[in-house]
């Protein structure tokens, strides 16, 4: 497999899956790709490697270029193992590599890998010697391990992001004026929502930091590599990390025998008599990580589960689970859902909401089917309390 030239004398010697369907929950519809960077000047570096079962991939694309075992650094800037699975076969091949990173890096790296490895500890601010070229380091702590670190070639004007700004994407196209963009900016969407959107102030930090680099480049190591939308992207990136919301109602729900859905379509009338843009997800045809990406500008997240065994349905309680951990801030919410006589899951949806960071504004209960009455009785309470 070939290197593909990003510049002259830097390379893409990633791994594509184009079969990836799930990243630990995340449904990756599209595949991925996970980048690294040859750089061959005086210093031969390798930025970042690649998940364990592409290191030959990796290799491979390498040895097009130069012979791997001349390999005199390789920059972690994530210890997360889609970017260093492949970092012991690679260790094996360039013995004498000293492998540049942070110090919360080498305690991760060493904690996964139980390798003696050389390894140069750097902190933001620090600079690489490479040759003709040199790279300084920016520690960006979570985001989103505590280990995490881009790093910026001012030669060059290439900044190597690391997570932000990548997404799953697999592709043989690299750069952003070679793919549709609005498939690209989907992906980063979800990638920030799924995994981003606990840590808007330390994007904030970043986007901060970033303001005073001459960026020409974005090599991100997941997707598509920027170069053509780098004011969009970080505009976007500055807009997702301010925790932003438009007049926007996510109604997400599962049912039973359809009392909880009528419940939810009620809800739904509700918030379009008050104008709102309305995304109505069933659970069992929506993932819940595309459920994510839609609450991410969303004013209210409206969750909706009948009770089953004294408990909300298991689809509810698994995107609940999803959610919490990733924590979207100052939403409102409503708990609703149908019963037969315990309705249990309704108070359960509730806590989980309020454990979420959310402030749930109404709890509805309905035993048994909802008649037109008691729905329209729904839609008016929840029109007063919007
Ligand atoms: Fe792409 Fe946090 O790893």
């Amino acid at each position: 497999m070939k290197a593909v030239s990003i510049k002259e004398g830097i390379y893409w010697v990633g791994g594509i899956d184009w079969n990836l369907r799930s990243f630990h929950g995340y449904s990756t519809q599209r595949g991925s790709t996970y980048n690294a960077y040859l750089i061959v000047d005086e210093k031969i570096t390798l930025i970042d490697t690649v998940k364990g079962y592409l290191a030959d991939e990796m290799i491979s694309r390498i040895s097009s270029v130069i012979d791997p075992s001349s390999i005199d650094y390789i920059v972690s800037n994530h210890v997360e193992m889609d970017h260093s699975g492949a970092l012991p076969k690679m260790m094996e091949i360039a013995k004498n590599a000293t492998i540049i990173t942070c110090a919360s890096g080498e305690k991760g790296l060493r904690a996964h890998y139980k390798k003696d490895w050389n390894f140069k500890v750097v902190k933001s601010g620090d600079k690489l010697e490479l040759g003709k070229r040199s790279l300084e380091f920016l520690l960006t702590p979570m985001v989103h391990w505590p280990d995490n670190m881009v790093c910026y070639m001012p030669q060059e004007k290439i900044l190597f992001s690391n997570d932000s700004f990548g997404q799953h994407l697999a592709s043989s196209e690299r750069f952003d004026d070679e793919y549709p963009i609005d498939i690209v900016i989907e992906e980063a969407r979800k990638y920030y929502a799924n995994i981003v959107l606990p840590y808007g102030m330390q994007v904030q930090k970043e986007l901060e930091a970033a303001k005073g680099l001459d960026i020409g480049m974005i090599a991100t190591s997941h997707g598509i590599i920027w170069r053509k939308h780098i004011p969009e992207i970080l505009s976007l990136y500055a807009d997702w990390a301010s925790n932003r919301t438009s007049k926007k109602a996510v109604i997400v729900y599962d049912s039973m025998w359809k009392s909880t859905e009528a419940m939810a379509s009620r809800i739904k009338s509700a918030f379009e008599a008050k104008g709102y843009v309305i995304r109505f997800l069933h659970l069992e045809h929506n993932h819940i990580s595309d459920v994510m990406t839609e609450i991410m500008d969303a004013e209210y997240i409206c969750v909706g589960s009948p009770t089953l065994n004294n408990n909300m349905l298991p689809t509810v309680a698994a995107f609940l689970a999803y959610m919490k951990g990733l924590a979207p801030k100052g939403r409102k919410a409503i708990a609703f859902g149908s019963f037969g006589w315990g309705g249990q899951s309704i108070g359960l949806v509730k806590s989980e909401l309020e454990l979420a960071g959310c402030e749930v504004v109404a709890e509805i209960k309905q035993q048994f089917v909802p008649s037109t009455d008691e729905l329209d009785n729904i839609e008016k309470t929840v029109q007063e309390i919007i």
